[in-house]
This record gives C-alpha cells, sequence and structure tokens, in this order.
C-alpha cells in the first residue's frame, strides 16, 4: 500500500493506448491511493465511464461545467484535492494545450489551478512524437518542473515502430512512489525557497570551443528533488547536464559562470536556502573570440584566463543573503580541513565534502560519501546513492532553519 492515502486525479485523454489505463487505476487502487478520474471529450472513445466508474468507485468527471459534478466537488476544490495529477495517455493535442497554458476543458483547467506535481505518460504515433512542435513543448513543460514519464519504443497500434507507447502502468506507479516515498521530510520546507547550483559550467573560447569539467550534475538535481520533495519551492539553476529536470522545479539554463552568478542573483530575492553545487569553473578565457581560430593561420596558442567570480561567497555576503547557505566541496587530499578553511572562507553555514581521488564515488557516479561540516557537528555520512545523500543533507538543512 504504498499510496495509502494519496489522492490521484487520473486524466485520460484521447488516443488508443486509453485502453491501458483501467489497468493503471487498478493498481493504483490496489495500491491504497483514491482515485477520481477526469477524461477529455474524445477519451470516451477508447475507455467507457462505466469501467472507470466501477474501479476507482467515483464517476469519471469530464465538462467543465457539469452542474452535478460542480456540486459534489467543484473543479477548484478538485484541483486542490489532488496531491499528484497524472495524465496517461497523454497525447499530442493535449501536451500542446498545457504547454500553451490554455484551459478549455475540465483538464487542462484542473492543470492550471493545481499546486500539485503533474506528470505526463505521453503516447502518440513515433513521428509525431519526433516533431519538432511536439519536442518544443516537452521542453516547455519540462522546464516548468512537468515530469515526463516515458515514452516507450517498440512496436505501435499503427504498425509504426519507434518511441511513442505509454509506458506501462507499473513504471507510472513507480514514479509516483518515488514522488511520495520521502514521507519523513515532507512538508518541512513548505513555503520556503531553495535555490539550488548544479552541473558544470561552459566558459567559451571560441564560438565552437569551451572549457568545462567532468561535473553530471546529479548530485545538485537530487538536491533539487528532496528539497522539492521536503515541500520547497525549489529554483535549479543548471549548467548543460543530459538530466531530466524534476517534478515540480522550476529549471533556469545557464552556460558559463558569469551567466550563473547572474542567474543567482536575479532569484536571491526571499530565498531561505542557497545551496551551490555547481562545479562552477574558476577560470574563463579572458578574451574569448568572436570567429573560431583556424589551425593553419594560428599554430601554437596560449589562452590567457581570467578568474570568474566567486558565486556561493557573493550570495553569503551580500544584503539579501540566505539564511542558510550550502557548499560542496570536491577534494583530493586533506579533504577535511580543506573543507573548514572553505567553509569560514566562503562564510558558509554547512560545507559537504567529499574525497573526489575516490573512483567509486563523487563526479559521473550515481554514488556518493560524504561528511557534513557546520559550526558545531561535523558527521560522516558513509557511501549511499546520491538521491539517499540528498535526503540527508535536506534533513540538516531543516536543523539548520530550525536553529535561525
Ligand atoms: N563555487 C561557486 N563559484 C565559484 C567556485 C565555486 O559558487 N566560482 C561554489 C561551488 O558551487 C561549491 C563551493 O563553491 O559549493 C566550493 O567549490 P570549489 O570549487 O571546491 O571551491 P574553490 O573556491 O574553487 O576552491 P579550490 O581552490 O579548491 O578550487
Amino acid at each position: 500500500m504504498t499510496l495509502a492515502g494519496k489522492h490521484i486525479v487520473l486524466g485520460i485523454s484521447g488516443g488508443i493506448a486509453a485502453y491501458k489505463t483501467p489497468f493503471l487505476v487498478r493498481q493504483l487502487v490496489q495500491n491504497g491511493a483514491e482515485v477520481e478520474t477526469v477524461l477529455t471529450r474524445s477519451a470516451a472513445e477508447f475507455v467507457t465511464p462505466t469501467t472507470l466508474a466501477a474501479l476507482t468507485g467515483r464517476p469519471p468527471r469530464s465538462a467543465l461545467f457539469d452542474i452535478e459534478a460542480e456540486a459534489a466537488m467543484g473543479h477548484i476544490e478538485l484541483a486542490r484535492w489532488a496531491d499528484t495529477l497524472v495524465i496517461a495517455p497523454a497525447t499530442a493535442h493535449t501536451i500542446g494545450r498545457l504547454a500553451a497554458g490554455l484551459a478549455d476543458d475540465l483538464l487542462t483547467t484542473l492543470a492550471l489551478a493545481t499546486p500539485a506535481p503533474l506528470f505526463l505518460a505521453p503516447a502518440m504515433n513515433q513521428q509525431m512524437w519526433a516533431h519538432v512542435a511536439v519536442q518544443e513543448n516537452i521542453r516547455a513543460l519540462r522546464a516548468r518542473g512537468v515530469g515526463i514519464i516515458g515514452p516507450d519504443a517498440g512496436e505501435q497500434a499503427c504498425g509504426d515502430v519507434g518511441p511513442g507507447r505509454m509506458s506501462e502502468p507499473e513504471t507510472i506507479i513507480d514514479h509516483l512512489q518515488t514522488l511520495h516515498a520521502q514521507k519523513p521530510l515532507e512538508g518541512k520546507l513548505t513555503g520556503r525557497k531553495i535555490v539550488i547550483t548544479a552541473g558544470p559550467t561552459r566558459e567559451p573560447i571560441d564560438p565552437v570551443r569551451y572549457i568545462s569539467n567532468h561535473s553530471s550534475g546529479k548530485q545538485g538535481y537530487a538536491m533539487a528533488a528532496a528539497a522539492r520533495a521536503a515541500g520547497a519551492e525549489v529554483v535549479l539553476i543548471s549548467g548543460p547536464t543530459r538530466l531530466e529536470t524534476p517534478a515540480g522545479v522550476r529549471r533556469v539554463d545557464v552556460e558559463s559562470a558569469t551567466d550563473m552568478m547572474k542567474a543567482t542573483q536575479a532569484e536571491l530575492e526571499q530565498t531561505d536556502v542557497f545551496i551551490g553545487v555547481a562545479a562552477v569553473a574558476d577560470y574563463r578565457p579572458a578574451e574569448p573570440k568572436d570567429r573560431k581560430i583556424k589551425r593553419e593561420s594560428s599554430g601554437d596558442i596560449s589562452i590567457e584566463m581570467t578568474m570568474n567570480p566567486d558565486i556561493i561567497r557573493s550570495v553569503a555576503e551580500s544584503a539579501a543573503r540566505p539564511t542558510v547557505v550550502v557548499g560542496f566541496a570536491a577534494e583530493t587530499n586533506d579533504a577535511i580541513q580543506h573543507a573548514r578553511d572553505k567553509r569560514l572562507r566562503k562564510g558558509l553555514d554547512l560545507i559537504v565534502v567529499n574525497d573526489v581521488s575516490r573512483k567509486d564515488i563523487g563526479f559521473n557516479t550515481d554514488e556518493n560519501a560524504a561528511t557534513l561540516i557546520s559550526d558545531d557537528k561535523e558527521v560522516t555520512l558513509s557511501k549511499q546513492s546520491k538521491d539517499s545523500l540528498a535526503g540527508a543533507i535536506v534533513e540538516a538543512i531543516v536543523e539548520l532553519l530550525g536553529e535561525s
């Protein structure tokens, strides 16, 4: 009963994959969730309201202006009731309407009116999925924190083969379980705004080349997911990564350290916690060239480097200093001593240090081990997934906020 008592609003839009939704509904109910189903106009062509009513024990809803349904639970009430809104299948049309922010039926209205995280399980023909219009909509939704589940690749109802099949109900349930798994911290950061930097930065040499580092962004993204799961409003200022934005997190994409600095300053007002996880390049080419450096005419070259701004230090020293400022340090030798010094030098409340000379943790791996150093405490956490480490760090942050 991993979803016991959770209120799930399941939106169903009109695609052939809707035939899978009764299985999804059954598994949600078996996991203890309370489910309200909302159909788009064409969804009823693929799945019958009678089936859904039998499985959920509640009549499915469809129209925005249904007097009887509104009398039982108004649509705004339904939007507030939801712990999660999942749309499965999400057709290209519904994805387009969500990306445009339309509210032309009950489902899209709920998507705008609910504070709950939104997940989509897209399903469509592979050519449609690949279309730039759909991909742009997906990118826009992801950037707004919408969780995109799948689609899977394989044989399609239309005979095509490729990505576009709706993910299996088990996969969708897995996502929801992960979202609701972080129980102990649930609500601990509600009403707090947290700004996190993550990933590497790229410092241009010329229009086609840059200097960067091996940071994957995984630890920063895990921090964002954990802070969001604890109820915070999370802004993730991210250098280039291959990662998906955690559900419910607002992501701001940047490239260089200078951009990251600007984006951070723009977000600082009313921020309770700043977490610098980004591997910010310490130096950048002093004069990036406007044109590609040509081998023939240049011969050997040397690039003059200039120092980048220290983002976290400027946050810690700013007039709008967040209550808690947390830094990360990757060290190769004398890790603890370096980290203690770094925490004081940068004016941080907490520093999370790991030893990157170990190949099994840190950069580009899924696991990490770390020591958390604050004013009055040093706690060493053993090797564990970056997700679970993120949970432990959020716990430490909750404690620091409590003390302040
Ligand atoms: N950091 C930052 N801006 C920089 C460099 C680092 O915000 N220009 C932040 C990182 O996000 C991290 C912390 O500072 O939270 C420590 O990063 P690190 O690279 O270890 O610090 P440096 O000051 O660069 O120290 P070192 O001399 O060890 O390179």
